[in-house]
């Protein structure tokens, strides 16, 4: 859609978040807060994930100068599932810019299950979002690369980038998934069919599936949703990773539907941009201040975790994060009230 903005200099209007310690007590407190919600299942389509400790939690928050908040599991080992699709499309996005990836891809709510087919049939196979299976396999098929070799190793690079250190493939998971993603590989064959897949289908499957089985921790989350919050520059390590543009259309399509059928209670309660996946873990941004990763296996209906939606809430309201909240401005002389 071409509203006729492009010419006009974008702005950033943020607020201070409150002192270190402080910071340091409210995640500590939305820890507390959610732990008694032990309600939830932890994900068993993928097999091998089922195997995973239900009682493991950790929450961090990483700001925008790098200092981290970390309390629970927070250096728990989990693949990254779901939350690839954000970061994969901010490389996409960067690399062939704002209406491709739009057009290609769309930006809009299915309203549907992660792995729905029908969100592509209803729609005459034009995927409607990056952060849903349909969208996000036809994002991976426009990852940088002449082959998949290639489209792998920038995705490999790219994370790494936004984690400020090299990640590495859980391979049992990848196994586990490559072996019982038949689902993914008839919607890569559909977007074949619709002509919105050039390579081969189950090649871009192949990639995807690696994408989602990278082995991650809540504090990676944390540094890479900080580094989306902060312009694209990994507040640790000092790397651009991606354009400040690029955060923004990012953080747009998380907002849209990154927590699935959910997304629009997840930004009633939360109001920030956030990212889930099946093994229990979130990202949420809080542009110009902060990344907040937290890991919990037990997931609601909709495949997003229970006790990490918890705390994640905990910690919007604390920490003053919801980007719709605002207090009545003080008149000033000459004003109209
Ligand atoms: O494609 C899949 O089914 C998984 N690799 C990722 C799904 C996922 O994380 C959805 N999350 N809630």
């Amino acid at each position: 859609m071409d509203l006729g903005v492009e010419h006009v200099e974008q702005r950033v209007a943020t607020g201070p978040l409150p002192a270190q310690e402080e910071i340091d007590d409210l995640v500590a407190r939305a820890l507390t807060h959610a732990t008694p919600h032990g309600e939830g299942a932890v994900a068993d389509y993928i097999p091998v994930l089922a195997r995973a400790d239900p009682a493991l939690f950790g929450v961090c928050v990483v700001d925008v100068d790098g200092h981290a908040h970390a309390v629970g599991d927070t250096q728990a080992a989990f693949s990254v599932q779901s939350i690839s699709k954000a970061f994969v499309y901010a490389l996409v996005r960067e690399h062939l810019g704002h209406d491709v990836v739009a057009d290609r891809v769309g930006v809009n709510n299915t309203g549907l299950p992660f792995n729905s087919v029908m969100a592509l049939e209803l729609n005459g196979g034009h995927p409607l979002n990056p952060m849903v299976n349909a969208g996000a396999l036809a994002t991976t098929a426009l990852v940088p690369g002449a082959s998949a070799d290639e489209q792998w190793a920038t995705i490999q690079a790219g994370l790494s980038a936004f984690a400020g250190r090299p990640l590495e493939v859980d391979d049992e998971v990848y196994r586990s998934e490559a072996a019982t993603n038949q689902r993914n590989r008839a919607i890569a064959r559909l977007l074949e069919s619709y002509g919105r897949v050039e390579l081969d289908p189950l090649a871009v499957v192949d990639v995807y599936t690696r994408q989602c089985a990278l082995s991650v921790t809540a504090h990676d989350l944390a540094v890479m949703g900080a580094t989306l919050a902060d312009g694209g520059v990994n507040p640790v390590t000092g790397e651009q990773v991606v354009a400040a543009d690029v955060c923004r259309d990012t953080l747009a399509v998380m907002a849209t539907n990154g927590l699935y059928e959910r997304s629009g209670e997840w930004l009633l309660e939360i109001g920030l941009p956030g990212k889930s996946g099946v093994s229990g873990g979130i990202v949420t941004i809080a542009p110009g201040k902060a990344g907040i990763g937290v890991y919990s296996p037990r997931l609601d209906p909709a495949g997003n975790s229970v006790r990490g939606q918890r705390a994640t809430a905990y910690l919007s309201r604390a920490l003053g994060l919801n980007i719709f909240a605002s207090d009545a401005h003080v008149p000033t002389r000459g004003s109209h009230r």
